[in-house]
């Protein structure tokens, strides 16, 4: 599906809903990231770029109130005060919508009452941030409608805010930060702590190669218990370490403070947050000199280094890992949260569809559900579309 058709798709569904055009169109990217997994929370490092598929919301003002439909779910949500008194009062998709407006209001910004319908071609359950989609597409479009004075630089931490105290997922703040900053052809190096971004070149056809991604199509699994119990973890270690966050831990004193930690499971949290940075700054130095075959070695490192010492992969994503390798990939590892997800694999452009044939056949002769390939190209991040 085109940017076009999804955008047609909110337009109508606007129209249909509340029998009048919408001001505008604004559309925010899923992502997959390239490297730097659960580094985010510990103010470290990540390389997302974002999909070209997005989520469009098409919005326009309201006399009171915020309303939103979607193409996704039945029905039309409204929402005002009772809903945005605290936290947590709507549940379900509308509360990502409502969750943005509480965000900006908790930020301290005078949000107009507005109509919003929204239509999307983000795969959804598949790790590629379909929620980031949907609150920055929404997020972009309330502060263009308000003309509310949020620089895209504090975008990503609203929304972040908005799923984190809102909706209620302790998650860090790469996916909104790449859906909000992003940009075609690019990969997003974001430093979580300082929020600086450099904007790495990453044309990997250029080079005759391709980004295969795998949906693993695994059911997710204790995501949300798993990925807290990641995060507490991590702090509790950066705490008995004597630091801020484990980004400050450096790679050469690693193996000296991993004896300080008091147990096995710990140790192997810390490493993987630690080596995971030093990856990230490895993989940057070498797109940044144009030598994008060379990361495939870091990527593949950092599968074994989710699946080894985080522990967050799943059968499925690890039988996806091997076979892409098998079959020439120069770096292949599981993109997003884990426990399901997507895996990315670099691979030469020609040969992407055997690669893919060869996770299709691995997963036959294992007796899983069929994967969903589909190759990638960095789009842009969250913006206005003309209209
Ligand atoms: C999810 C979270 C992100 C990040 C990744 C793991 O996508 O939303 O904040 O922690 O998992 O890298």
């Amino acid at each position: 599906m085109t940017i076009d058709d999804v955008a047609a798709r909110a337009a109508s569904a606007f129209s249909t809903a509340y029998d009048d055009e919408p001001e505008g169109l604004w559309a925010a990217p899923g992502r997959v990231n390239l490297i730097g997994e659960h580094t985010d929370y510990n103010d470290g490092f990540v390389l997302p770029f974002a999909l070209p598929e997005r989520v469009v919301a098409a919005a326009g003002p309201a006399p009171e109130g915020w309303q939103v439909c979607s193409d996704f779910a039945d029905g039309t949500v409204r929402f005002g005060e009772p809903e945005l008194a605290e936290p947590g009062v709507l549940d379900g998709w509308a509360a990502y919508v409502a969750g943005v407006v509480w965000a900006l209001r908790d930020a301290g910004f005078d949000v107009p009452p507005a109509r919003i319908a929204l239509a999307s071609d983000v795969p959804v359950g598949a790790g590629v941030s379909s929620s980031a989609a949907l609150e920055s597409a929404v997020l972009t479009a309330l502060v263009d409608l308000g003309k509310l004075d949020l620089p895209v630089g504090r975008r990503p931490a609203v929304a972040q805010r908005a799923e984190n105290v809102y909706v209620g997922a302790p998650t860090g703040i790469m996916d909104q930060s790449a859906s909000i900053r992003c940009q075609a052809g690019k990969a997003l190096f974001l430093d979580c702590r300082s929020l600086a971004v450099e904007q790495i070149p990453f044309d990997v056809a250029a080079e005759g190669l391709a980004i295969l991604v795998v949906n693993s199509n695994a059911p997710h699994q204790h995501v949300s218990g798993e990925y807290g119990a990641r995060r507490t973890s991590c702090e509790e270690a950066a705490r008995i370490l004597g630091v801020p966050a484990l980004r400050d831990v450096r790679t050469e004193e690693l193996d000296g403070l991993l004896e300080s930690l008091p147990d096995e499971v710990t140790r192997r949290r810390v490493r993987h947050v630690v080596t995971e940075n030093q990856r990230v700054l490895d993989t940057v130095r070498l797109l940044r000199s144009g030598r994008i075959r060379e990361i495939g070695p870091l990527m593949t490192a950092s599968h074994a280094s989710m699946r080894d010492d985080f522990e967050i992969t799943v059968p499925e994503i690890d039988v996806a890992v091997e076979a892409a390798l098998t079959a020439g990939a120069y770096g292949a590892r599981m993109t997003g949260g884990g426990f399901g997800g997507c895996i990315l694999a670099l691979v030469d452009a020609d040969g992407a569809d055997a690669v893919a044939g060869a996770v299709a056949a691995a997963y036959e002769r294992r007796g899983f559900t069929a994967p969903t390939p589909f190759v990638a190209v960095p789009g842009p991040g969250a913006t206005r579309l003309p209209h």
